[in-house]
């Protein structure tokens, strides 16, 4: 079909005020965070409903138009930009974006998929509860993409990924029916689980337009702090403690190496170390507790911390004294992506293998890079509490622009270090998904029946392969996305 005919189709559909087309205003959505991937559409469509989306959807499988959904458009994996055909719709959920239901009593609360994040753990504290789910973009991802990719985050080791928080489900299938399996009960045990068809989905299997999710105590209490080691093996040691420690309480464990922390100081605005000297190892805790005080949670984590600081295991540490001290370290926490992005061309990876395997994969990466790209400084941080690590080969600006085949050496980099995160157990893509970036990992490192099961369950549902192809499996019909 024309662009111009999908155009006027879709005016018809949700109304010309939410068909956008001129190229200013389709600029920012047809360009990831990162500014690594690239796409075009006929128009970017805004529904502002249920409806909306069912009508488009239908009319758009009925004409063999592809659909790309998107969020906050903060994916790393080039999964919220349309690909390179043109003859497509971006579909953005920003407008759909009221909280249905709040019920305390019931601790859940029923959205629209394009709320914020951000917004959705203010209206969970409004209402004297908490919303868990925290990642650095919080301030622009929406909870329909969170649920999509089922993003982690750095409280995963207590509350679970996303898939975890979720009791019911509104989504739109890519024919244009509605499922509506919204719904705030603990236990439903009536057949196939549908909504975790499609938490993690990442749009392929239709779009979801609004959840239903847990809630949480409002935190009472919260200690954190920065405790510095030697080495990865003592931080991972007391990590594993820690949690042991603290089964109830421990709301965080990320790790950051010395190259991590001082990326972020350098190009985070406001950042101040708080170490006189950077270890080379990092561990960022934080407990919280619905009851007792503050002071109360810190010299009980004070307490854990005397022997591990009194051998040396732990060389430093700083103790949030103030809501603004836990802030700070958060922040320069939360604000590694964008610094990464500023210091060089950082080739970022996303592994996850057992927690007590984490120092042995730090030990075999970084020999494997020193042995074939010397030039690459080993830059890690991550979700330490869910073995979840993301193990970024850092290349200068000026090193990267003379590299002559970048999708090639891109490949070959995280092959090499997802072959050690196979040995271990592990995975090529704990939180981040698949988007179009890792597809052809899938074939590579997961297993064939298990990617089989997949294809069948794509072709059940959208046999016109017109939602969001080319991410998470190969596009039937094939048009490479485009990489910046
Ligand atoms: P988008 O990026 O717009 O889309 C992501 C995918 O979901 C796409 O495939 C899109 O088609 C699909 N999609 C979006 N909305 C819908 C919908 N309503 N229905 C169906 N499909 C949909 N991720 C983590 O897991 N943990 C982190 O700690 C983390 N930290 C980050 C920090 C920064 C600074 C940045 C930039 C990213 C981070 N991410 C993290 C990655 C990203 O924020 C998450 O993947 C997030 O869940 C994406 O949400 P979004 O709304 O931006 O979705
Ligand atoms: C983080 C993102 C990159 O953990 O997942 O900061
Ligand atoms: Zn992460």
């Amino acid at each position: 079909m024309e662009q111009q005919s999908i155009v006027d189709a879709m005016r018809e559909l949700t109304g010309a005020a939410n068909v956008v087309t001129a190229a200013a205003d389709m600029a920012p959505h047809l360009i990831d965070w990162r500014k690594r991937h690239t796409g075009i559409a006929a128009c970017v469509v805004f529904p502002r409903s249920v409806e909306h989306v069912s009508a488009v959807l239908a009319f758009c499988n009925a004409h063999g138009i592809k659909v790309f959904p998107q969020g906050g458009n903060t994916s790393v994996c080039g999964g919220s930009v349309p690909d390179a055909s043109g003859n497509s719709i971006l579909l953005n959920l920003g407008k759909m974006n009221r909280v249905l239901d709040i019920n305390a009593q019931d601790n859940s609360m029923t959205v629209e998929a394009g709320c914020i994040l951000a917004d959705l753990q203010q209206a969970a504290l409004d209402a004297d509860r908490m919303f868990p789910l925290t990642l650095g973009a919080e301030g622009s991802c929406q909870i329909g993409g969170n649920l999509a990719t089922n993003a982690g985050g750095t409280n995963v080791v207590r509350f679970g990924n996303t898939r975890d928080l979720v009791l019911g489900l509104q989504a739109v299938l890519p024919d244009g029916k509605v499922w509506n399996g919204l719904r705030t009960l603990r236990k439903n045990n009536s057949g196939y689980d549908l909504k975790n068809l499609f938490v993690g989905a990442e749009g392929t299997l239709g779009v979801i337009t609004a959840a239903s999710l847990k809630l949480f105590p409002k935190p009472r209490a919260v200690a954190t702090a920065l405790l510095g080691f030697d080495t990865v093996d003592a931080a991972v040691q007391l990590g594993i403690e820690l949690q042991s420690a603290f089964p109830g309480e421990l709301v965080g464990l990320e790790l950051i190496s010395q190259s991590e922390f001082e990326i972020s100081l350098r190009h985070a605005a406001n950042a101040r170390n708080p170490f006189e000297r950077t270890p080379a190892w990092m561990v960022l805790v934080e407990l919280a507790a619905s009851a007792g005080s503050n002071d109360a949670l810190a010299d009980a984590l004070t307490a854990a911390l005397e022997a591990p600081l009194e051998n040396s295991t732990i060389v430093d540490a700083v103790v949030a004294s103030s809501e603004q001290q836990r802030l700070d370290l958060w922040h320069i926490r939360h604000h590694v992506t964008e610094a990464n992005g500023r210091e060089g061309m950082g080739l970022t990876h996303d592994i996850a293998v057992p927690i007590y395997r984490i120092p042995d994969f730090v030990a075999q990466a970084g020999a494997a890079l020193a042995e074939h790209y010397p030039q690459a400084v080993p830059v890690i941080v991550g979700h330490m509490g869910d073995g979840n690590l993301h193990y970024i080969a850092m290349f200068s600006h000026e090193y990267w622009a003379g590299v002559s085949d970048k999708m090639r050496m891109q490949s070959k980099v995280s092959h090499l270090l997802y072959d050690i995160a196979a040995t271990m157990g592990g995975t090529f893509s704990a939180e981040h998904g698949i988007g179009s970036l890792h597809v052809e990992e899938m074939s590579l490192y997961k297993d064939a029946q298990e990617v089989a099961i997949m294809r069948q369950v794509k072709d059940l549902l959208d046999p016109n392969d017109t939602m969001n192809p080319g991410r998470v499996l190969p596009a039937r019909n094939a048009t490479p996305p485009s990489h910046a």
